[in-house]
């Protein structure tokens, strides 16, 4: 038999079927996103930028910060002029400051510039956004270290979090550089990467988002996908990373994966769609340093209810589950417990009480189709076995149409319709014909 071409239109609809979810769970975040200097004057700008603004579309709110670093030195290069670095840091003297003045405001206008492109065959027509930058980076000295006067470099003081805020509520996209000023009215040259993960920690932002100059590789020069900030420390106190650029970048996604900010990624720009990929497939394509478990099980919340329809409606569709109401998902959210992954919902179950108060019903389980055969689905029920022993029930009760075998493999033992209790006996759908199951716990 020969396989039948592939058909784009459909590859487009399952891509865009399968990008909702990750769409609703960024929506109304903030991300800090960090764009290196030499992206910037690479061809992959542009696509950059574009999807930035599709972020900003999707509802995200965003800050963005430019690094500068290749553009300084270009000009103290033609210059002539010499900088010292101690710590990956430049001595920024009154030659480098200027230096980094031009790059920055010529930076700062070409982004700028870059985001007003409204042309009819680009993916911004019709795109209206605001960039701001401004005075929002208050900087103070790094002074004088180990001897050296650092002079007019600087690192963050105060970063103006209300200011910000106002502007993200506005739907504007806003922009630091890493020159700050001083209430003293000094400029000083900062290290971009600091900026940014900074203002993550002060915005209390959902995520930060470096876009480097290389992957994160391991010993074995494979990509790290997660790894924790105390991991990340030991691959950099083992001199793994070699790459300074992505070294700086690394310490800086620990420091804000330290400090609150729940995802810090590290991504390769040259590599196309670097951003996208990272923030609408399943597992990602750069690096993710993370404090939390990657996945968590919990308690159902308010907020929830949009992550499980979008679970469980397919299934509904198709006639496994049996419909819910987002008025009623809303009143029962509290019986539901959920598996977290990156903001996104991938399986839903929830737990009913029946009227003898020593048994329960499962219903609503559910595995996002993408996640299932990992151990989910009984990690689920064991965290509902757990929770209705502490109810204090006996008995556990599921009607299935389609997932029969599975529940029996999890203990469950099949049973007659009229075994239920009293009152779920009666409401019994017939037509719907389920297999009932129960299980003593
Ligand atoms: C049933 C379901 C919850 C299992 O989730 P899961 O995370 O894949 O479960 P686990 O990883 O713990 O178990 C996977 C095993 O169960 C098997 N399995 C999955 N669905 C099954 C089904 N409907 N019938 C029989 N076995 C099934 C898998 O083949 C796998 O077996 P293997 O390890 O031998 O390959 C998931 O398939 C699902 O959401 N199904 C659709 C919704 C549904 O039917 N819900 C029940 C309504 S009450």
């Amino acid at each position: 038999m020969t396989t039948p071409p592939r058909d784009p239109a459909q590859d487009y609809v399952t891509w865009f079927r399968n990008s909702t979810p990750y769409i609703n769970a960024h929506r109304g975040r903030t991300f800090v996103v960090m764009i290196a200097g030499e992206a910037i004057e690479s061809g992959s700008i542009q696509h950059i930028v574009h999807d930035l603004a599709l972020l900003n579309t999707l509802g995200v709110r965003l800050v963005l910060v430019h690094g500068a670093r290749p553009q300084i030195s270009a000009r103290l290069t033609a210059q002539n002029i010499y900088t010292r670095f101690e710590r990956h840091t430049r001595i920024t003297d009154a030659a480098a400051l200027a230096a980094a003045l031009d790059a920055v405001g010529n930076i700062r206008l070409r982004i700028e510039g870059l985001f007003s492109m409204g042309l009819a065959n680009s993916p911004m027509y019709n795109a209206s956004l605001q960039v701001v930058s401004g005075n929002f980076v208050i900087a103070k000295p790094v002074g004088v270290r180990d001897g050296f006067d650092y002079q007019h470099t600087g690192e963050v003081r105060r970063v103006q979090v209300d200011a910000i805020r106002r502007q993200l509520d506005a739907g504007n996209l806003v922009l630091l550089s890493p020159i700050g000023c001083s209430p003293t009215g000094e400029l000083f040259n900062m290290n971009s990467e600091e900026v940014a993960s900074t203002a993550a920690i002060a915005l209390k932002a959902d995520k930060i988002i470096y876009l480097g100059t290389a992957p994160v590789l391991d010993a074995n020069q494979q990509l790290v996908r997660e790894i924790t900030p105390q991991e990340a420390g030991q691959l950099l106190a083992k001199e793994v990373v070699q790459d300074a650029d992505t070294e700086r970048q690394l310490t800086a996604a620990c420091h804000a994966a330290s400090n609150g900010v729940a995802r810090a990624h590290v991504l390769d720009f040259r590599e196309d769609g670097a951003l996208l990929r990272e923030l609408f497939t399943r597992d990602g394509h750069g690096t993710m340093v993370t404090n939390e478990s990657y996945e968590t099980l919990r308690n159902a919340y308010i907020e929830d209810v949009g992550g499980i329809l979008e679970l469980i409606a397919p299934l509904e569709q198709a006639g496994v589950l049996v419909r819910r109401s987002r008025e009623r998902l809303e009143a029962e959210i509290k019986r539901f417990t959920i598996a977290e992954r990156d903001g996104m919902v991938v399986a839903c179950a929830a737990l009913y009480p029946l009227e003898d108060g020593r048994s329960g019903e499962v219903a609503c389980f559910a595995v996002h189709p993408d996640y299932r055969g990992g151990g989910r689905g009984a990690k689920l029920l064991g965290h509902l076995e757990k929770r209705a022993r502490a109810q204090g029930m006996r008995t556990l009760y599921v009607l299935s149409t389609q997932a029969m075998h599975w529940f029996q493999e999890q203990g469950f033992e099949p049973i007659d319709v009229d075994a239920l209790p009293g009152e779920r006996k009666s409401l019994y759908n017939y037509q719907r014909n389920s297999k009932v199951f129960a299980k003593p716990l």
